[in-house]
């Protein structure tokens, strides 16, 4: 497989097709943005600390049954994906308040939730990605009720295969956020990437956070924080 045109730029990732043509090719960047583009910068070795965090992930997923776009891993920056068609929808779910949710609502950050909230989000940057419902997604035509309802169990069970897995290594999943695409066979699956800067990642005894809240927050040592991650889950930075 090698690389072709480039397809699409996104904050973090840039996506390029293939000479294969169930699969697209996908560079992790460097580039950290917050609050919808208003906040940049670069940090350093992001791309290759993300890529190899979402490839621990996607594989622990895919082990589990959770099937997703992850195929191969080819270089510190680099993945090889099953093409999917993205549904314009981010899929938030929160074990503990924080963030927007806690903003809105007026909960104190670190409260827990006696049960996981699911929050979807129309991905459109016009729109500032606004807080949606079901009846939204339908009705704007982002996706079909199958649609939507195997996009609600698949993240509830993402949810229950992580927060377990996370705690062993000592981080707490606070909440996170998924997209899904419609494979070339119309199946959903998940799809995007899974690391720090789409997770809250707390140190489970500190409270530590260990994730891009040290970017959007002015925090310091956002790079440090997601090698602490890669290195809680095992994996090594190729440096
Ligand atoms: O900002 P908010 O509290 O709504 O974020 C919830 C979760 O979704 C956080 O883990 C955040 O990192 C993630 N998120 C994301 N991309 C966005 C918005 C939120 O990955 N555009």
């Amino acid at each position: 497989v090698s690389k072709q045109e480039q397809l699409y730029e996104g904050k973090a990732k840039r996506i390029y097709k293939t000479t294969h043509p169930e699969l697209y090719w996908v560079v992790y960047k460097d580039d950290a943005t917050a609050f919808n583009g208003e906040k940049k910068a670069q940090v350093s070795n992001k791309g290759m600390l993300n890529n190899l965090i979402s490839t621990i992930f996607f594989e622990q997923l895919a082990q589990a049954g959770v099937k997703n776009h992850f195929v191969q891993a080819i270089s510190d920056r680099e993945q090889i994906v099953r093409q999917v068609s993205i549904i314009p929808v981010e899929v938030v779910v929160r074990n503990i308040a924080a963030g927007s949710m806690a903003k809105r609502l007026g909960i104190e950050e670190g409260q827990p939730l006696a049960h996981p909230v699911l929050e979807f989000y129309y991905k459109d940057d016009a729109l500032g990605d606004p807080l949606i419902n079901d009846d939204h997604v339908y009705m704007l035509q982002l996706a079909n009720e199958q649609q939507i309802s195997t996009m609600k169990e698949l993240a509830l069970q993402v949810n229950s295969i992580l927060v377990p897995f996370l705690l062993d290594k000592k981080i707490t999943l606070v909440d996170f956020k998924l997209e899904f695409g419609v494979g070339q066979d119309g199946n959903v699956i998940l799809a995007d990437e899974i690391s720090p800067d789409t997770c809250r990642f707390w140190d489970s005894e500190t409270q530590e956070k260990l994730d891009k809240d040290r970017f959007r927050r002015d925090l310091g040592g956002v790079e440090e924080a997601y090698q602490e991650i890669l290195q809680r889950l095992g994996g090594q930075q190729h440096v």
